[in-house]
């Protein structure tokens, strides 16, 4: 997976100038594949926000779960209440929010061709050490996967993560795998059968226009066909060692302070070892991309021959 790597100056002042052409170009890198890399990060931590992130493991040793910030309800979620003073918990949701609005704004300029056509999905702060965490293989996020939401379904809407590594010294260690249509062609037709529209179709397409006029707000929309299938798939990539054994690794290490951009339900990708990393998902309309017809909505419905979101 082609890693493109960008000055921070470079991304601010594009950004600021609105430099169409360069915004675009960096558009369509990510759209392809590609994961965007700013060897510093764009959006800076105010100093004493990083010290109460990273303080957060000695002072409360029961946290083993990720720390969530749901912009839309204004709500965090994973502090374990109990053992955490209310103002402390008070503190992280302010340090959260802050952190998620930071990240909007920077996008919001950067990501300029896509005129905002998304919606604001959770930001999560990930205290935990990657390396060697006891999980169940479909949670395991050290097996290379693409990603998909049980209980969130983006009915063709992408998966758009921006990370920043706020670990002090340590790198955070990715490895990704191949283009999505040859992961795809992996599972397909033999392991996973391809999309199928299905009836409930035409009712789930009413969901989208209320997406896009609420500001944010993420509508209860229904697992689509295509849903179902990046369901499947993340599930299959990751329950299946003998792909996993075979299929192509690249491996990088972000850098203490660094930020990266990747489309997560295409790039295959797993993290092998790190801790303290900050995230903000956005779910992106499809129709907005420069590059649409890389989408993965469109890619399976060329293969299906159907509609499937
Ligand atoms: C993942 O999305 O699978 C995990 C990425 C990370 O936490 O670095
Ligand atoms: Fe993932």
């Amino acid at each position: 997976m082609p890693v493109h790597a960008i000055a921070k100056e470079a991304a601010l002042n594009a950004a600021k100038d609105g430099d169409a052409e360069k915004l675009r170009t960096w558009a369509a890198q990510l759209e392809a594949g590609g994961v965007l890399y700013f060897p510093q990060t764009p959006v800076p931590i105010p100093i004493a926000d990083l010290g109460v992130l990273l303080g957060q493991k000695q002072k409360h040793s029961s946290l083993h779960k990720n720390i969530a910030y749901k912009p839309n309800r204004d709500e965090l979620t994973g502090v374990d209440a109990k053992s955490s003073p209310a103002e402390a918990v008070e503190q992280l949701h302010a340090i959260m929010r802050r952190y998620s609005k930071s990240v909007e704004n920077f996008l919001g300029e950067f990501l300029a061709p896509y005129q905002r056509r998304w919606v604001l999905d959770y930001a999560s702060y990930r205290p935990i050490e990657e390396q060697g965490r006891d999980l169940s293989t479909r949670k395991r996020n050290d097996l290379l996967h693409t990603d998909a939401f049980p209980t969130r379904p983006t009915k063709g809407w992408r998966i758009l993560r921006f990370f920043h590594n706020i670990h002090p010294t340590r790198t955070r260690d990715w490895v990704t795998g191949d283009a999505f249509p040859k992961v795809v062609g992996n599972f397909t037709p033999g392991k996973l059968a391809l999309p199928r529209p299905d009836g409930a179709l035409a009712k789930a397409g009413k969901g989208l226009a209320s997406a896009t006029g609420l500001g944010g707000l993420v509508p209860q929309w229904k697992r689509t066909p295509y849903d179902e299938f990046m369901m499947q798939l993340h599930n299959a990539m990751k329950e299946d060692s003998e792909f996993q054994g075979v299929c192509t690794k690249e491996y990088f290490q972000f850098a203490p302070g660094s930020s990266w951009m990747v489309y997560t339900e295409t790039v295959p990708h797993a993290v092998l070892a790190g801790q303290y990393a900050l995230e903000q998902t956005f779910l992106v309309d499809p129709a907005a991309m420069v590059e649409p017809e890389l989408a993965p909505v469109r890619v399976l419905e060329k293969l299906a021959g159907a509609r499937l979101a």
